[in-house]
C-alpha cells in the first residue's frame, strides 16, 4: 500500500440528529465535514466542547450513521469501503482488521477479567480463519502491556467495571494498542491519566505513527497535542 493513499476519508458528511422526544428538535451537528488521514499522520480535532469532535469519531467507526456524504475507510486488502453504505457485518470485519478506537469510557463485558478484555484482540480471528495468537502467549502479551500501563497485578483477574476511570482508561488504551490496526481513533486517551501514565500513552502514539498508523484525536491538553499531533483541524459551529 503507497504511504500516500489515505486511510480514512470524510467527504462532504453531514450530522443531523433528531431528538423524537424533545418535540423533534434537529441538530446538525456537521455540514459539509471532510478529513482525509494518510499513513503516520496525527490529526488533532480541535475546538470548543459540543462542536461535534467526538460525533467525527464515532462516524469514522460506525457507530454512528452519517446524513449524507461519503466516508471511505481502506481495508486491509487496500480497498476503500464507504461505510456509509457497508452492512453491519462489513463494519464488524472492518473494525477487526482496519480500524481501533480508543472511547473515554471502556464498555466492559460483565465479568471477563481484565487481563482477557486486553488479550482479546489477539484472539481474533483473521481473514485465514486463524487466531492472531494462542491464549497462552496472548495471556503473556496482555500481563506485559497491563505492566507497561501500571496496572497492579492484583487487579489483572478482575473484571474492570469497579477499576477507577483512570484505571478503564488504560485498559481501553492497553486493549487497542496490543493489535494496532492502520487507523485509530482516540477520544480523549489522556483524560483521566496521571503524568507518568499520560507520558507512556504519548511514547505509544508516536511509536504507532512511526509504524506507519494514521491517528484522529481528540486532545485537550495543549502539552500532549503538541507531542503528539502533526496537524490540527478545528471544529467551529456549522452556519446554518
Ligand atoms: N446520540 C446523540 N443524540 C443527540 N445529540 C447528540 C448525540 N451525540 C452527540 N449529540 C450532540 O452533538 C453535539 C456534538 O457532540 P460531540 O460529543 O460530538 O461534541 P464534542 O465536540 O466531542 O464535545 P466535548 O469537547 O464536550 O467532548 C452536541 O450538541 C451533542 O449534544
Ligand atoms: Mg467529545
Amino acid at each position: 500500500m503507497s504511504m500516500t493513499s489515505p486511510l480514512l476519508e470524510m467527504e462532504g458528511v453531514h450530522k443531523r440528529f433528531v431528538l423524537h422526544l424533545q418535540n423533534q428538535t434537529v441538530l446538525d451537528v456537521l455540514r459539509d465535514f471532510s478529513l482525509r488521514v494518510l499513513p503516520g499522520e496525527c490529526v488533532r480535532l480541535s475546538g470548543p466542547s459540543g462542536m461535534g469532535k467526538s460525533t467525527v469519531l464515532k462516524l469514522a467507526f460506525g457507530n454512528y450513521q452519517a446524513s449524507a456524504g461519503r466516508i471511505g475507510l481502506r481495508a486491509v486488502d487496500g480497498s476503500m469501503v464507504d461505510i456509509t453504505q457497508a452492512s453491519p457485518r462489513d463494519i464488524v470485519q472492518l473494525r477487526a482488521s482496519a480500524v481501533g478506537y480508543v472511547s473515554q469510557f471502556l464498555r466492559v463485558i460483565p465479568r471477563v477479567a481484565a487481563i482477557d478484555v486486553v488479550a482479546e484482540p489477539l484472539l481474533e480471528r483473521g481473514s485465514d480463519g486463524q487466531p492472531h495468537m494462542e491464549p497462552v502467549a496472548a495471556r503473556a502479551e496482555a500481563a506485559r502491556w497491563l505492566t507497561r500501563l501500571r496496572i497492579p497485578a492484583s487487579l489483572w483477574q478482575l473484571p474492570p467495571a469497579t477499576f477507577s476511570g483512570g484505571e478503564q482508561q488504560r485498559i481501553n488504551i492497553a486493549r487497542s494498542f496490543i493489535r494496532t490496526r492502520p487507523l485509530l481513533l482516540l477520544d480523549e486517551p489522556t483524560a483521566s491519566l496521571d503524568p507518568q501514565n499520560t507520558d507512556t500513552v504519548i511514547e505509544l502514539i508516536r511509536a504507532a505513527r512511526e509504524q506507519g498508523v494514521g491517528i484522529v484525536g481528540i486532545f485537550h491538553d495543549p502539552a500532549v497535542a503538541t507531542a503528539v499531533a502533526s496537524r490540527s483541524v478545528a471544529m467551529q459551529a456549522p452556519s446554518s
